[in-house]
């Protein structure tokens, strides 16, 4: 009944984002992310940008019943109208946050999140990083998405990853855009 309610809301969400034009994940990333995920079978999978929640209540349909989703968004009529939507879909394991990841994240739980998926602010992706790798289990798999189409916007992360020689993949999911994929183990011997 739940995973009913999820699909019928996520094809409501598609017809609005088409209308106000949310930049939601495309179907085709949503199917990519949630096979990542089902492989990696995260326990706390941590999300930066919430929007209305499309791509979070994807995400919902491939974590374990005994999984949670932490997820971070800054616009209070984005954060409603996802905690609504969570809510209209009766799923209890999302906790959404309402407020700027880049202050949010220092108070949240150490060597918790064992996936981490940014969306939110391009410009701000290093930062988020950065702010987020201490919340991160030693195996955790990070996914930054956007990394083709604004890759102008996030020049400081590539210069980061690419100083400090940290391992990263991209993956097409778009026809105009892909993901990156890297990994927590990779930036432990940064700071030995
Ligand atoms: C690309 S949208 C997220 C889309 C969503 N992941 C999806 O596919 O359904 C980016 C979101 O990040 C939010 N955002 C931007 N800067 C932020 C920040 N510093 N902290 C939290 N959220 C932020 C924006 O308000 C926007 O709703």
């Amino acid at each position: 009944m739940t995973s009913q309610i999820i699909s019928l809301t996520l094809k409501n969400l598609k017809k609005i984002w088409m209308l106000r034009e949310i930049p939601n994940i495309s179907e085709q990333n949503a199917e990519f992310l949630k096979q990542l995920i089902r492989e990696k079978n995260p326990k706390h999978l941590l999300e930066i940008g919430t929007a209305n929640g499309y791509s979070t209540l994807h995400f919902s349909t491939a974590i374990s019943d005994i999984s949670d989703i932490t997820t971070l968004e800054q616009a209070w009529n984005m954060h409603n109208d996802a905690v609504t939507n969570f809510k209209n879909c009766k799923i209890k394991n999302i906790h959404a946050i309402w407020w700027d990841a880049k202050l949010v994240l220092p108070k949240l739980a150490e060597n918790f999140f064992d996936f981490v998926y940014i969306d939110a602010m391009k410009k701000e992706y290093l930062q988020y990083l950065l702010l987020a790798l201490p919340k991160m289990t030693p195996d955790a798999m990070i996914v930054i998405d956007d990394v083709e189409k604004f890759r102008d916007k996030m020049e400081d992360l590539f210069d980061y990853l690419d100083g400090n020689r940290v391992v990263y993949q991209f993956e097409k999911t778009d026809i105009d855009d892909s993901i990156m994929i890297l990994y927590k183990k990779d930036f432990l011997s940064i700071w030995e």
